[in-house]
């Protein structure tokens, strides 16, 4: 982060206006609009997918239905982050209506699964074990997802959103230098079992070798499942044929799920209001609700930062503005460690945690660098029953297979949509030319810390809570200003807050955002990402402040941001991955 440690940007930095009203979901009624001149972006992780997206806009078609091609794609070429047998978290802001929705299609524990989920032989499995096996395999989210936002949404014709990814698969698309090194990686190929599966080993590593940059790879079984779910929906996969593939391959060892035809057949996706509050600056940001913890961490992030960034009037040192990000991320985090889980399965104080009065206590929380951030207890400070002592200390263990998509179209509707299968290749079982997820590790192994019950243990029909944080930036005129998100388990939350102080806080532009130094700032040490530039100097000045700092490399962010700005759309892709962003022609 130079331009942090650059004292011209820090004078930029003004805020005076009164404290955030924070609200939980989108209460603003439609107003005229001016017809909207910007024209449309797609940004995601691969060239493929992100033309895939422009072809559908330039034929009619909006975000939603772009969304869905474009990860249609991405299920087939960036099959290590996300596909057809994983979830995601899909944000849709509707510019006529002025309305925000989010389509949750979370993967699902089945409906046998109990806290014990992941315990073998009277204790839980270790992370490695628990995600190879079978029962971390959730109800897959993606397909229905499709369905019901492109029901509730969508313009183009159904079927034909499917028609590039299915062209991709028939005739073959070249293996790209990131797929080829994650196969290629001694480290994870010792870990996972991708190529001891017969299925996934003949895919991945034809005659015994992984799969080389170039390599044109077709995929006839994911062609037929998009056929099959261009023509019938949603049944082709719930039911039938495809259906009892998918549950052969969750069944079977090592240590296998229980899921069931009947706990495939009950998938709902549900739709909710997103999570929004706005900042003292009038921006207003909604981003996923739980089970996603990242409406609530982005607004409590932000919300904190305002608090903590030295006053508009003083010529402050400027580490002190990169002392403020990661005090509100310290905080933020404890308590979204604490608290997030499943809503409809456990009590999750959504609006105290962002409330602009617990804001405001959490921020003057000031605690030593050196210090371990602790949970605080909106329910003490908003004059309610105590809420700390509900929980145990959440034990969750992170992964990082997951994907961002960011799309505005031609008339000014916005997805932000983040989809995964948790670690790198899910559980590496296949079925229908795609890989099945690993989701329910994103659930504490184990239920249950110094007697007390996690929030987030495993439960049946639970969803296990997520850090994706798929966001959208409003103005202070209620216009759209930014769509942004990342895939990187719970360091995504610290990746798409780099991205809102980027440009929010720093003036920074949507691809300059995006090339700051990652800083996770997490528990007692703060990783600092110093192989981009800037990074090393972010890590030298937090160790002077008194941090434990932890110098990380090879971070594995995938941003993916559009900023509205008055003379345009203005992408950035993150140079960590193979993303781009690009306009309609
Ligand atoms: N599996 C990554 C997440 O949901 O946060």
């Amino acid at each position: 982060m130079r331009q942090v440690t650059g004292l011209t940007l820090a004078l930029l930095i003004v805020s005076c206006a009164p404290a955030p009203a924070i609200s939980t979901s989108e209460t603003q009624p439609p107003r005229p609009k001016a017809e909207w001149t910007k024209g449309g972006m797609v940004a995601a992780a691969s060239p493929l997918a992100v033309e895939a997206g422009l072809e559908i806009l330039r034929e009619g078609g909006n975000a939603i239905d772009a969304a869905i091609a474009v990860h249609a794609v991405l299920g087939l070429v960036e099959p290590e982050s996300s596909g057809l047998g994983g979830g995601a978290f899909l944000v849709y802001y509707d510019r006529a209506k002025d309305t925000v929705t989010v389509f949750d299609g979370r993967e699902t524990a089945p409906a046998s699964a109990t806290p014990e989920l992941f315990f073998k032989d009277g204790k839980a499995m270790d992370f490695v074990t628990a995600w190879q096996s079978g029962r971390s395999v959730g109800v897959p989210g993606q397909i229905a997802l499709y369905k019901s936002a492109h029901d509730a949404a969508g313009r183009s014709d159904w079927a034909t959103l499917f028609d590039p990814a299915i062209r991709l698969a028939e005739e073959g698309f070249a293996v790209s230098p990131k797929l080829a090194e994650t196969l290629a990686s001694p480290r994870l190929r010792g870990a996972i079992r991708l190529d001891e599966n017969p299925v996934t080993a003949a895919y991945f590593y034809p005659e015994g070798e992984p799969l080389p940059v170039g390599f044109v790879r077709k995929n006839p079984d994911y062609a037929a499942t998009l056929s099959a779910v261009a023509r019938n929906g949603p049944a082709a996969f719930y039911a039938g044929p495809l259906a009892a593939k998918i549950i052969a391959a969750t069944q079977e060892g090592p240590d296998g799920g229980a899921m069931t035809l009947t706990d495939l057949a009950n998938y709902k996706v549900a739709i909710r209001a997103p999570v929004c509050g706005t900042l003292q600056s009038g921006y207003k940001i909604c981003s996923a609700p739980p089970p996603s913890s990242g409406g609530v961490a982005q607004n409590m992030i932000m919300g904190l930062y305002d608090y903590l960034k030295p006053a508009a009037q003083t010529e402050a040192d400027e580490r002190q503005y990169l002392k403020a990000f990661v005090d509100a991320q310290r905080l933020a985090y404890a308590d979204r460690d604490h608290y997030v889980a499943d809503a409809d399965h456990v009590t999750v104080p959504v609006a105290e945690l962002i409330d602009p009065a617990y804001i405001k206590a959490r921020a003057l929380e000031a605690f030593a660098p050196g210090a371990k951030a602790v949970p605080g207890d909106p329910g003490v400070v908003l004059g309610k029953a105590p809420m700390r002592g509900m929980w145990g200390e959440d034990p969750t263990t992170p992964g990082s297979g997951t994907t961002h998509i960011s799309i505005i179209d031609r008339d000014g509707n916005a997805v932000a949509m983040t989809a995964t299968i948790e670690a790198a290749f899910g559980s590496s079982r296949m079925a229908g030319g795609f890989l099945l997820n690993n989701e329910l590790t994103d659930f504490s192994l184990t239920p249950t810390k110094n007697g007390k019950p996690v929030a987030n243990a495993p439960g049946p029909n639970k969803r296990p809570r997520s850090s994706m944080s798929p966001t959208l930036v409003f103005d202070e005129a209620g216009d759209l200003f930014m769509v942004t998100g990342s895939p990187g388990g719970n360091s995504i939350i610290a990746y798409v807050a780099k991205t809102l102080i980027g440009v929010l806080e720093w003036g920074k532009t949507a691809q300059e955002s995006v090339a700051l130094a990652n800083v996770i700032a997490r528990g007692n040490t703060i990783g600092v990402e110093v192989d981009v530039p800037g990074g090393a100097e972010a890590a030298a000045a937090l160790r002077e402040l008194g941090y434990t700092v932890e110098d990380r490399t090879g971070e594995n962010s995938g941003l993916h941001v559009i900023v509205v700005r008055d003379t345009g759309l203005e992408g950035g892709a993150d140079p960590r991955r193979e993303g781009v962003a690009l306009p309609i022609r």
